[in-house]
């Protein structure tokens, strides 16, 4: 089955890696507009393929979306990154029109293609383009959340100084650096919650360390992160398109769940052949329902700025 890939910068490019990595897919097409680019990437990354073992085809197009009809999953990484000292609300003005035009090409190709957003503010992108193109629910989802609990995990091993493989646990609410909601109560080390580990200072240093864990990058990167991003977009491609029914945290349109509405925002879902499957309800602290309601009334506000 065909993945496209809507930009080919850095987190693109290592969605495009991690995916051919996992060689569950036929094919990737990586899209961009800057000549030749997408091209360039998409040979050097067929070029590992002997060496690291895998089938999957990558081809590389200067925005030819005919290339990419028939995908079963399209990514959407396009767009500005944002620089040290941003937030991610910032990009609002220039990534809208971009994530539009791309969405308008994807679906001339591939009518029933179900996309992920990556490109930021993510949560107001991903409600752009279920405002603008009024597609299933099912088949637009943000995928900051799956990448919010790779951070939280990797912040709780290192706090509970335990390998990562004993960490379980979930980031929903937005995907910004105020906006995430860490779900503290929820998160164990094989089974037992990490409060019998970690103090209160501890577990607000995680869930603090968390939710700035992309600003922290962006400070040393001088831009924003891509393996880990690339790597969390892989899961759910997968989880798609090999029908795993994996539970992922991503940002979904909610219609109620979790006390929300016409908005989308970060909860845990299980992610198959069609998408979004089922949006699982879990309950939360007093203080993290507080946080995910504030986080909410943010979302809000950036999505104020869409003009739609
Ligand atoms: C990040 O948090 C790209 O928003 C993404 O690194």
């Amino acid at each position: 089955m065909k993945v496209t890939v809507v930009g080919a910068g850095a987190v693109g490019a290592s969605c495009a890696e991690y995916i051919a990595m996992k060689n569950f897919a036929s094919d990737v097409v990586l899209v961009d507009i800057k000549e030749g680019f997408a091209e360039g990437k998409a040979m050097d990354l067929m070029q590992t393929a002997s060496l690291n073992g895998f089938d999957t085809r990558i081809t590389g197009t200067t925005g030819d979306y005919s290339k990419t009809a028939g995908s079963k999953v399209a990514v959407i990484t396009s767009g500005v990154p944002r620089k040290p000292g941003m937030t991610r609300e910032e990009l609002i003005g220039t990534n809208a029109g971009i994530v539009k035009d791309v969405t308008e090409n994807l679906l001339k190709h591939s009518p029933d293609v179900t996309i992920i957003i990556v490109s930021n503010p993510m949560d107001t992108m991903a409600y752009l383009v279920h405002k603008a193109f009024d597609l299933p629910k099912e088949r637009v989802i943000g995928m900051g959340g799956a990448l919010d609990s790779a951070r939280f995990k990797y912040r709780l091993a290192e706090a509970l100084e335990c390998p990562i493989s004993d960490v379980d646990g979930m980031v929903i609410g937005a995907h910004s650096d105020t906006g995430m909601v860490p779900l503290l109560s929820k998160a164990t080390r094989n089974g037992v919650p990490v409060s019998a580990f970690l103090d209160q200072e501890k577990q607000d240093y995680v869930e603090q360390e968390t939710r700035v864990g992309g600003a922290t990058l962006t400070g040393l990167l001088g831009t924003s992160a891509w393996y880990a991003p690339g790597a969390a977009v892989s899961v759910m491609v997968q989880s798609i398109l090999c029908d795993q029914k994996k539970m992922i945290p991503c940002s979904l349109l909610l219609d109620g769940e979790y006390g929300q509405k016409d908005i989308c925002m970060g909860v845990p879902a299980i992610i198959g052949k069609n998408g979004v499957e089922r949006i699982v309800e879990v309950e939360m602290t007093e203080d993290e329902k507080r946080k995910y309601n504030e986080a909410a009334e943010a979302v809000r506000k950036v999505n104020g700025a869409l003009n739609l």
